[in-house]
């Protein structure tokens, strides 16, 4: 079992469920009266967000459009390597629409800043970010995220789509991987 892994829960599969409503109900009020054709991209940081993006878009109760990018941080380790890479380019055309980037996580911000530089090029209307955690630790980017689920202690953390080596992500839940196992 992978939770033996764990050394404390810190979100339950609940706790995430509820939050992530809240979320998809406050992007709903925030876009309900935007009109229909600049329609909304959610647009989601392989492979991690994916299951937060999944739950979220069921959340949000209008007419959007799902797209993905993939991009490379972090190796198999534990610390940001500082690098950025585009893997995978959304397909979608983001020319006056309204993006949202679904992330799992903000920990360094590297990722992000990255992706919004990115993304901004593309001529949206506009560009929000919702993360599901967001890390509260020194040295991180100045993100401006408008959608954020929990401010999370700066731990070595898996679950609900986050890793370490590929594994974990499955878990319902998020919780501090303990450090036997990675160190
Ligand atoms: C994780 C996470 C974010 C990024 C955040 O992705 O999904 O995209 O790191 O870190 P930062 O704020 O320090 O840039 P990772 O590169 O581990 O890939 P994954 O989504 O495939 O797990």
């Amino acid at each position: 079992m992978q939770s033996k892994d764990i050394s404390q829960v810190l979100y339950t599969e609940g706790q995430i469920a509820r939050r992530v409503a809240e979320l998809g109900a406050a992007i709903t009020a925030d876009y309900a009266g935007e009109p229909a054709e600049q329609g909304i991209v959610v647009v989601s940081v392989l492979r991690g967000a994916a299951i937060f993006m999944a739950d979220l878009c069921r959340q949000i109760g209008l007419p959007l459009e799902m797209d993905y990018m993939a991009v490379s941080s972090y190796g198999n380790g534990t610390e940001s390597s500082g690098m950025v890479r585009i893997l995978k380019d959304v397909t979608a055309d983001l020319e006056g629409k309204h993006v949202i980037i679904a992330e799992d996580i903000l920990d360094s911000g590297l990722t992000l800043e990255r992706l919004i530089d990115e993304l901004a090029s593309r001529g949206p209307a506009s560009i929000e970010v919702a993360t599901l955690l967001r890390k509260r630790r020194q040295g991180q980017a100045a993100i401006d995220c408008r959608y954020v689920g929990f401010e999370c202690p700066d731990e070595f953390i898996v679950g609900y789509g986050l890793d370490y080596a590929e594994r974990y992500r499955n878990l319902p839940f998020i919780g501090i991987l303990r450090p036997d196992i990675y160190q």
